[in-house]
């Protein structure tokens, strides 16, 4: 797979999300589908945006025993989705039992690709919260390289953590980076942001953008601007 825009569809209903996709009448975006559509509308929202020509990444992280995780992850491959994530904080058993779990009978399985520590994790609640006293950049390599040693295909991270991964993991390990936001655009709630053309010039794989897009003026518009900017 090459570099790609992501676009969150972090809508409530599957009215909002379709009314949000049908704009898209050229290129149909892969777009990522989180806890709040799936929670909201289950797995028949990802079987319809599919079936639209989209390809899907699905956003639940899963964190579990081992062998639940694997039973998880067979379902959801059953999707059909081309992506699926978990926490590598269910150590690098539970990883592999997931690639297990999400490996059809023909081979062929979603990319899998860690979260880290979540960005809204910081230093102080590390510390604080998970008694976790390492520094947090350290923490974040080192669940890289579990997932890496899993045989899992990369990581969630900062556009800023994405040069710091391929040089740990190699070049191939994808690197999927939020926090993305145009030079002249809102940054929101979003802390540490990168524009497209910088995350492309550090080496992120693919870029997941969610209000950029979703609550421009005109989305169509700054989707082609972000894949122009990004992929050029
Ligand atoms: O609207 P925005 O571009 O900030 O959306 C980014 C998307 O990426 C959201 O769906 C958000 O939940 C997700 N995400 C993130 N930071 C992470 C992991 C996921 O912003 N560390």
């Amino acid at each position: 797979m090459g570099k790609d825009v992501i676009i969150a569809l972090d809508f409530d209903s599957k009215q909002k999300t379709l009314a949000f996709l049908d704009q898209f009448t050229g290129k149909k975006p892969f777009v990522k589908i989180g806890m709040e559509l799936f929670y909201a509308e289950g797995p028949s929202i990802v079987r319809e945006v599919k079936a639209r020509g989209h390809k899907i990444f699905l956003d639940l992280k899963l964190h579990d025993i081992p062998n639940t995780v694997k039973k998880a992850m067979a379902v959801l491959s059953g999707l059909d989705v081309d992506m699926t994530n978990l926490h590598a904080a269910g150590t690098i058993r539970m990883m592999q039992g997931a690639l297990e779990g999400l490996t059809r009978p023909d081979g062929t399985r979603p990319l899998l690709i860690a979260v880290t520590q979540l960005t809204s994790t910081d230093q102080e609640s590390m510390e604080n919260d998970l008694l976790i006293k390492e520094p947090i950049a350290d923490v974040v390599m080192h669940y890289a390289s579990n997932a890496a040693k899993a045989g899992l295909d990369g990581v969630v991270c900062s556009p800023l953590e994405a040069g710091m991964v391929h040089d740990k993991c190699g070049k191939n390990f994808l690197t999927v980076t939020p926090g993305v936001r145009f030079a002249d655009g809102d940054v929101g709630d979003q802390k540490r942001v990168m524009t497209p053309a910088a995350a492309k010039e550090i080496g992120s794989d693919y870029i997941v953008v969610g209000r950029p897009i979703t609550a421009a003026a005109d989305p169509v518009a700054a989707y082609e601007r972000c894949c122009a900017e990004f992929i050029g």
